[in-house]
Parts: structure tokens; sequence; C-alpha cells
């Protein structure tokens, strides 16, 4: 299953407050190196070539990084995983190299490097996901987050969710069998949701075998921004973990 790329639009924001100096130098310079452009129709990826400096055992993707808190988390714990992520709004984007390049406040020195410790395991799609899903090649990804995606409540906006049978289609046409997708969110109405399109869904299967399995977060998580602030605002997250079976 592919999008039909001429017929895709984005809602949300791709900006917010103006970068500062340091932020807009990470996104000049330092992106460049990272940044995957946008394929041309029709060409795929090639994961291997990517990743071929670490030599990745694995292929993982998070769409909505936000400010990047779970990806930046998830490559210093997993050096030999080549992880991909994707953000449209450029503010999350500049906070996800402030977290691989250690230069968090303005002024800070940026030395060109990734902040020490790091190995150079992420790159990066800075427009909207599904001009990369298409190019990604059959069962390459064994692990798909889709972490506090945007909830889109009206009704009329349901096809904006990221959690739609077409998406679910594609997700499992690059998801390898037995990978992992991951949907978390602090609202009620959007796991809901999930949970039908996933239940409608003959791809995947629920691993959750008790109430603990989704309602405390997997042994493998890290914090996002997103859980932080649901967590201070009192609604509790569910962490939904699905297998692809076929
Ligand atoms: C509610 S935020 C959650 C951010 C982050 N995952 C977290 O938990 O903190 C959802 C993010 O998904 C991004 N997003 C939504 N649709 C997208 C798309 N089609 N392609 C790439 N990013 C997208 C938005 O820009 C936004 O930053």
């Amino acid at each position: 299953m592919k999008f039909d790329l001429s017929a895709i639009k984005f809602y949300g924001r791709r900006k917010g407050k103006t970068l500062h100096n340091t932020r807009k130098k990470l996104v000049e310079e330092f992106l460049p190196k990272i940044n995957i452009a946008r394929p041309n129709e029709g060409d795929e990826v090639n994961l291997d070539e990517m990743f071929n400096n670490i030599n990745a055992k694995e292929y993982w993707l998070e769409i909505g990084f936000g400010g990047g808190e779970h990806l930046a988390g998830q490559s210093l714990k997993n050096k030999d995983i080549g992880i991909i992520g994707c953000e449209v709004f450029i503010n999350g984007v500049a906070s996800l190299l402030a977290h691989l390049t250690g230069c968090y406040e303005d002024g800070t020195k940026y030395d060109g490097k990734l902040e020490q410790d790091r190995v150079d395991n992420v790159r990066v799609f800075s427009e909207d996901v599904r001009r990369l899903l298409n190019a990604i090649p059959d069962g390459s990804i064994s692990k798909l987050f889709v972490l506090f995606p945007d909830p889109w409540p009206k009704k009329k906006h349901a096809n904006r969710r990221m959690i739609i049978e077409e998406n679910l289609d594609v997700f499992s046409r690059i998801l390898k069998k037995d990978g992992l997708l991951r949907v978390v969110s602090d609202d009620r109405n959007y796991v809901r949701w999930s949970l039908y399109q996933l239940s409608k869904h003959k791809d995947f299967e629920w691993s959750a075998k008790k109430a603990s399995d989704w309602s405390k977060p997997p042994k493998d998580w890290v914090n996002t921004r997103y859980e932080q602030k649901a967590r201070r605002e009192g609604r509790k997250p569910f962490y939904l973990d699905y297998k692809k079976i076929k």
C-alpha cells in the first residue's frame, strides 16, 4: 500500500517561535549532516546505505517526534540501531538537534559534533512523514513509534488522525513480521479510536495480556515531552503495543 502523494495535505504547525541563534545554527549546519532528502516518487531509500557507518542491526522509525526526547533517548540506549525520526515542526527538529549535540542553550558553542557518548545513528526527515513512507522498503522496520499523536478530536477531522486504516496499511507494509507498532496517547477518545482501528486491521495483534501492559510504561520506555505535560495535568497515558503478525 502506498500513498497518492498528489492528494496529501498537512494540517498541523510547521513553525513556532523564532529559533534562537544556536538552534538556527544547528538547523543550518547540523541538520544537513543527518537529513534525509525528500525521495522522488517511485524511489526507494536504501537503509543499509543510510546507516552503513554503524552497521545497523535493525531500523526503527518514530513519527512526529515533537521535541525529540524519546528519539534522542532511544538512540543513546541503542547504538546499534538506525533510527529515523520524522517531524514537520521545525522547532521540534531543532530541539532534537540540541539533544543530539548537547547544545541546549543559546550561545552554547556548537563544534559540528554529536554530544560525547553518542554514535551517529539518527536520521531526520523534516517533512510530512507520508512523503518518506512510500520510499521505505517492505518489511524493513522493526519498531515504529507513534507517540502522543495529534488527537484531531472533531469527527469531521477524523481522517487527519495518524491511526487510520490507510496509514495502518502502510505501517503494515514497512514493518517486519513480528515487528512492533507502539501507539501512546493520553486522550481517551483517541485511545478508543486507535483500539478500534487496530482491532479491525488483520495485520496487527494487541500484545497486552494484563492491564499493566497498557497502563504502565513499557520496560524500554523513554519519556516524551507530551507525556510529562499529560501527567502534570492529571491525564494518564495509555501504552498500546501491537505486533505485526503477517
Ligand atoms: C502532539 S505532538 C507529540 C510529540 C511527541 N511525540 C511527544 O510525545 O512529545 C505530535 C507531533 O506529530 C507531528 N506530526 C503530525 N503529523 C505529522 C506528519 N504527517 N509527519 C510528520 N510529523 C507529524 C506534529 O508536528 C507534532 O510535533
